[in-house]
Formats: C-alpha cells, sequence, structure tokens
C-alpha cells in the first residue's frame, strides 16, 4: 500500500517496505499449500511460528518500523503511522491464516489416524471344536449316566498295586509284561489301564457301585496307524448282591444299541483277563454294514467283511478283586469292562491313522465339532 502523499521520509518507508518484502521472501510458500500430511503441517507449523517471532517480535523489521512512527513529524505521523498498521495487519492475519490451516490439517490428520469404523466387523473370537475322543466319550457318559451310572476320574500315576496286585496281577504275572508302562525312577508307574479305577472306586465309595472311568492310558507302544503310547479307555464297573453274566451282557449290548442303534447286536467270547473270571471279550456288529460285512456289494471297511467289530474285554469281578477292596465275594458279585476310545473313534469318523487324533492340526480336528 502507497500512501498518496510521501510526504515523510524516504527512509522510514523503507523500513517498512523491508519488513514487508522480507516476510513476502519468506512467507511466499505458505500461500499456497498443497493438501498436506499431518506431520508435514506439523513441521510447517512451527516454521510458522518462528517466522511470527522473526517478522512480528521485538526485534523484526516491523517493530523497528512502528518504533519510527514516534520519530516522524507529527504532520506525517497520522499516516505512516496507518501504513505501518495497514502492513503490521497484513502480515498477521497471513500468519494467521496460514497457523489456522495447517493446524485444521494436523487435527483432521489426527482425527483421521484415530478413526474408529464402527460399521468394520469385529473379530471374531475362533469357537474351538470338540476333539472326537472328547465326543465319543460325552456320548458314552450320557448313555451310562441315564442308566444309573455316575462317572469316576482318578489318577494317571500309579503305583505297583493299583495297577497290578489289586488287580490280581502279582509279581512274576505275564500281564505284568505286556502291560509294559512308563515307570519313575521312585517306583511309580503311569498306568497302563482304567482298570485301576475298579479298586480306587471300591476303596473310596464302598459297594453297591456302578461307575465308568473313562481316562488316559499310557503304554510304551511305538507310534504307528493304530497304536499311540498315550490313548483313551472307559471302564466299567457294576458290583451289588446278586449281578450276573447276565447283567454284564445285557449292559454292554445296550449301550451300544443306544450308540450305534437299535439293531446293533453285540457277541462275547470267551477269553482270560486276570481281574475276572469267567472274561468274555465283546465284539458288536458293524454299524456300516449293520454285520452283513458288505457295503454296496463291496467288503465292509470298519469291520474288514467280518460284519463285526472287536471293541473291548468283561468279565465277571474276580474274588480276588473285591477282596484286595475289602468286598466280601461270598456276598457280592459283580461285572466289569474296559475298551479303547481310539479305535472307536477312528471307526466312527473313518479316521485311517490313530496318530493324526494328537498331532494338534486344527484342519483335522475341525471337521468333527
Ligand atoms: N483293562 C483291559 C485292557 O486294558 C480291558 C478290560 C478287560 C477291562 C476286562 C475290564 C475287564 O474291566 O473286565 O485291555
Amino acid at each position: 500500500m502507497t500512501p498518496k502523499t510521501t510526504l515523510y521520509m524516504i527512509e522510514e518507508r523503507a523500513t517498512v517496505e523491508a519488513a514487508k518484502a522480507a516476510f513476502d521472501g519468506e512467507f511466499e510458500k505458505f500461500d499456497d499449500q498443497p493438501t498436506l500430511n499431518g506431520e508435514d503441517a506439523g513441521a510447517l507449523l512451527s516454521e510458522v511460528g518462528t517466522l511470527r517471532v522473526r517478522h512480528t517480535g521485538k526485534k523484526s523489521l516491523l517493530a523497528e518500523a512502528k518504533k519510527l512512527i514516534g520519530k516522524v513529524s507529527p504532520e506525517q505521523r497520522g499516516e505512516f503511522g496507518q501504513f505501518v498498521q495497514s502492513v503490521e495487519r497484513s502480515i498477521v492475519e497471513r500468519l494467521d491464516a496460514a497457523e489456522n490451516r495447517l493446524k485444521a490439517a494436523v487435527l483432521e490428520a489426527k482425527t483421521e489416524a484415530e478413526r474408529i469404523d464402527v460399521t468394520i466387523p469385529g473379530r471374531r473370537v475362533k469357537r474351538g471344536t470338540l476333539h472326537p475322543i472328547t465326543i465319543v466319550r460325552q456320548r458314552i457318559e450320557e448313555i451310562f449316566v441315564s442308566m444309573g451310572y455316575s462317572i469316576e476320574d482318578d489318577r494317571e500315576i500309579e503305583t505297583d498295586y493299583y495297577n497290578f496286585d489289586a488287580l490280581n496281577i502279582p509279581e512274576g504275572h505275564p500281564a505284568r509284561e505286556s502291560q509294559d508302562t512308563f515307570y519313575t525312577t521312585d517306583g511309580f508307574a503311569l498306568r497302563s489301564q482304567t482298570s485301576t479305577v475298579q479298586i480306587r472306586a471300591m476303596e473310596r465309595r464302598g459297594v453297591p457301585i456302578r461307575i465308568i472311568a473313562p481316562g488316559k492310558v499310557f503304554r510304551r507302544d511305538t507310534p504307528d496307524m493304530t497304536h499311540v503310547p498315550m490313548f483313551h479307555q472307559i471302564e466299567g464297573l457294576c458290583v451289588d448282591k446278586g449281578i450276573t453274566m447276565a447283567h454284564l451282557k445285557g449292559t454292554v449290548t445296550e449301550w451300544l444299541k443306544r450308540l450305534f442303534g437299535e439293531d446293533t447286536v453285540t457277541r462275547f467270547r470267551p477269553s482270560y483277563f486276570p481281574f475276572t473270571e469267567p472274561s468274555a471279550e465283546f465284539d458288536f456288529s458293524c454299524f456300516k454294514c449293520h454285520g452283513t460285512g458288505k457295503l454296496d456289494g463291496e467288503r465292509c471297511r470298519p469291520c474288514k467283511g467280518s460284519g463285526w467289530i472287536e471293541l473291548g474285554g468283561s468279565g465277571m469281578v474276580h474274588p480276588n478283586v473285591l477282596k484286595a477292596c475289602g468286598v466280601d465275594p461270598t456276598v457280592y458279585s459283580g461285572f466289569a469292562f474296559g475298551f479303547g476310545l481310539e479305535r472307536m473313534a477312528a471307526l466312527m469318523y473313518s479316521i485311517d491313522d490313530i496318530r493324526h487324533l494328537f498331532e494338534n492340526d486344527v484342519r483335522f480336528l475341525e471337521q468333527f465339532g
């Protein structure tokens, strides 16, 4: 802005012009700014602060020019004063405008960074699935609970007494050999069968008793398609007055019918177990081919064409076992049975290699939930 009359001194005017020119030179880049990211805007904002001090502060040319107002002659003072003020106003306005723009850019960047999109679907907690062994175990537990049995759980580390002696397997008995398990250095063994729970349960609850005991058992087997060194069994025990082999057969047949269907039939083959007398292995008619051994004209796979699936061992509880638990075998009798869950799960879900059950590959495990 150039006043119409330039009565005041050239030098004073030059100081104001110099202040304006110095500011213009440095401030040019702020006048037309592209869209900025938050970081750049922040840096420029502090630069504007520096320019404000440099061009309007106490040591600025503008401050010097303002001091000159008092020095020019009274007639010239009004006009010169206005000139200085207009330059100052223009500088301050431009600083303010740039500062506001940059502050807005910083704020916008901050808001953008902190923005929450409430429409984005939440991250779902992935739902797990039940392990096939758990599914089979729970189904069998439900059946037994509905038949008046309770579920026993007991320790996996046992003494020789519970693992063998109390089950009528004395030292030197060949059954100890085949059940070779894992031993600790201080004489404990990982149980090789859930039959140990027969003893524990009778000691704890006395008789009459009706229990099933699902749990882990251990054997020194090299893993292959049908063997793993840790697997699961379910043990059953029923002791009361007047219990006979007929109760055993009825019970085993009933739970298998409930699991595999009403047309399921069972078969008991004489066998030997140290803790039962008489003893029998039990089979049930194949749930795939319904005992025919044929499926779509082909040999049925689960039963290998025999029509039967061998499941477990059973028998009438040996009098020595009852005695070991303080139960009088002349008053009480009972039956027991035991079977493995892995083979059952493998048959039910067509799993060709039971090692899959323990490799914890979720792609495998997810299929059963
Ligand atoms: N414990 C036996 C095993 O591991 C299975 C078994 C057989 C359990 C006969 C019993 C039984 O209760 O009476 O092979």
